[in-house]
């Protein structure tokens, strides 16, 4: 078993009290994975957002560590946020943290221990998320939410990029953000863009990925600070979180 001795390097939990913007390499142009990530992040982008998919939680195949590490060794400096998409994430938490991942997100459905793998991603040096699909109810993850750096709802079902924003994981999004410590993170993936942005934070989300409006625009740096939506908190969880 691995375990690290450095500090974890928290973003999350230890970052700016303003909107994260994570980029999802998922709609990036894999013939030039090193440009294109270090691009969204000169572009302003504060982390790279990595979807592993295992063709089995859902419909799709997408990268494994080894993809991982090659944007590492782009992009030394970025901070990694992968979102395993995995039936077993058990499997790969010490792939990934080898491969140079900063935080892993896996998924409430599965079926595993999720405080267990909590604890495996901080031996291992990684900040921890939980996500929850659109059709799961939020009581899925009442027993477990105080355990994790980060929760993650889905505004998509899980497995592609390019698909249309489910507005009604909004109200779930508030119940959620209502109960979150100052240290931790709310996150929503999926059909994000420069047009629904600020409800997305309005719901209380600090941390916002997006995949095809970032890496599908011209201006690449104008879609990622509306994405943001400037330096000042705004929303259900306005002044919880410290500068
Ligand atoms: C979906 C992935 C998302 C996806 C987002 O399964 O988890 O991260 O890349 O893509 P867009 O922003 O295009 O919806
Ligand atoms: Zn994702």
């Amino acid at each position: 078993m691995t375990t690290v001795t450095t500090p974890i390097r928290n973003l999350f939990t230890a970052g700016p009290s303003r909107p994260i913007v994570a980029a999802s390499i998922l709609s990036a142009d894999f013939a030039r994975l090193g440009e294109e990530s270090t691009a969204v992040l000169a572009a302003g982008a504060d982390a790279l957002h990595v979807d592993i998919m295992d063709g089995h939680f859902v419909p799709n195949l997408s990268m494994g560590p080894a993809v991982c590490a090659g944007v590492r060794g782009a992009c030394p400096d970025a901070f990694l946020d992968v979102h395993l998409m995995v039936t077993d994430p058990a499997a790969y938490l010490e792939p990934f943290a080898g491969a140079g991942a900063d935080h892993c997100t896996f998924h409430i459905e599965v079926d595993a221990d999720p405080v267990a793998l909590r604890d495996r991603c901080h031996e291992l040096g990684m900040t921890a998320g939980v996500a929850i699909n659109p059709d799961t109810p939020v009581d899925a993850i009442d027993d477990v939410i105080d355990a994790f750096d980060l929760v993650l709802v889905m505004s998509v079902h899980p497995g592609f990029s390019g698909q249309s924003f489910i507005e009604s994981v909004l109200e779930k999004t508030r119940a959620i953000a209502a109960r979150l410590r100052p240290d931790q993170r709310l996150e929503m993936d999926g059909g994000i863009g420069p047009a629904n942005a600020a409800e997305v934070r309005a719901a209380g989300c600090d941390t916002l990925v997006s995949a095809s409006a970032i890496f599908g625009a011209t201006d690449r740096a104008s879609v990622i600070a509306a994405i943001r939506g400037g330096d000042r908190a705004t929303g259900a969880r306005d002044g919880v979180r410290k500068a």
